[in-house]
């Protein structure tokens, strides 16, 4: 029996540390923020020719969309992920009925905060709480919604953002671990200290910058070491590799020990720790991942200008925005927008 209506949230995510190592079975530790997506549904008239249909409703953009149930075409921006979501949740063997979608957010979309996994996630909570499903776990959940994001939108990013927005609670960050798939909380306790994201005003999609050729840098990579992912390497055979692939498996080696040198620091509480860890990691995504741009490092210099004990792009990098760790009494720059961990996603009716 399908409900009369459901309503979900998923928020977008702010990564601490741990950047292009979720697709190479690394570590990652991220954190759920307060803005995110909304998604209402309802079914859509029984009998009425509607009843086979979803027919979406975008509020910020005053945009619409509609598409065959049993068979959604593909469309671009923003109704890729509509289609995906009814397409993606169909296929994974969820019975789904005609649909009206209302969707809402406040997560700009393309500034690097996880729009897009947002707008998944709560596309598919909402999707299956109407269709009265059990609830999904969150690997599972995470994978159809980055099946949506690989199939549909073409980009070939992998499960932090999703997980994140899933798995969110309060006052902690998750250290995952993309291999053996175990996520534990970490406290972050940050005292009168600030994180703030700086948006570097440079859009960016996924399916179009050099995320997609990374990611096949490290395929590559795995192939001439004859390993099954960069989580198996080790500082000896970086020689084997011929340039770039060894600047880019470094970064990954590196990034996952930063990764649980920040855990480290956390639980000692030696944030001036966590702001050079930060620092290293931005190094490291400019020089040896090379995915800045001249934007992100004009506002890493404002946040480091302003007093931040450390700075550095977030997510896939070639645009969206850099992470700042402000001590007290450190400015933030006009703009800037203060983040702390909260829930993750939510059916909150059906
Ligand atoms: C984007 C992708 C993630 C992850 C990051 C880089 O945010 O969606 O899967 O790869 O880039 O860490």
């Amino acid at each position: 029996m399908p409900a009369e209506r459901s309503v979900a949230f998923a928020p977008g995510r702010v990564n601490l540390i741990g950047e292009h190592t979720d697709y190479n079975q690394g570590l990652a530790l991220p954190f759920a923020i307060a803005a995110g997506v909304t998604v209402s549904a309802e079914p859509a008239p029984a009998g009425s020719p509607a009843a086979a249909r979803v027919s979406a409703y975008a509020r910020d953009l005053d945009e619409r969309d509609e598409f065959a149930l049993a068979a959604p075409a593909r469309a671009p921006a923003w109704r890729a992920f509509v289609r995906g979501a009814v397409a993606e949740l169909a296929r994974a063997g969820f019975p789904l009925v005609g649909t009206r979608l209302e969707i809402s957010g406040e997560l700009p979309p393309g500034a690097g905060l996880s729009s897009s996994a947002a707008l998944e996630v709560a596309l598919c909570l909402a999707l299956l709480a109407l269709a009265d499903a059990d609830v999904v776990p969150p690997w599972p959940l995470a994978r159809i919604c980055s099946r949506v994001e690989n199939e549909w939108v073409g980009a070939q990013t992998g499960l932090l953002d999703q997980l994140a927005s899933l798995c969110g609670r309060e006052r902690a960050a998750m250290r995952i671990d993309f291999r053996s798939g175990v996520i534990e909380p970490v406290a972050l306790e940050l005292g009168d200290w600030r994180l703030v994201t700086l948006d570097s005003g440079v859009v960016h999609t996924h399916a179009e910058s050099g995320y997609n050729e990374r990611r096949r840098e490290c395929a590559q990579a795995c192939e001439v070491l004859g390993i099954s992912s960069l989580r198996d390497l080790d500082p000896t055979m970086l020689s084997a590799l011929p340039a770039p692939l060894d600047a880019r498996a470094r970064h990954v080696l590196e990034e996952n020990a930063r990764v649980d040198a920040a855990v480290d620091a956390l639980s000692r509480g030696d944030l001036p720790a966590l702001g050079a860890l930060l620092d290293a990691s931005h190094a490291s995504l400019r020089d040896l991942y090379e995915v800045s741009t001249p934007e992100l490092e004009a506002a890493v210099v404002a946040l480091r200008d302003g007093g931040a004990a450390g700075a550095r792009l977030m997510g896939g990098g070639f645009g969206g925005s850099v992470l700042g760790l402000l001590p007290p009494g450190a400015l933030a720059p006009a703009g800037a927008l203060e983040v702390a961990p909260g829930a993750g996603a939510r059916v909150l009716e059906r």
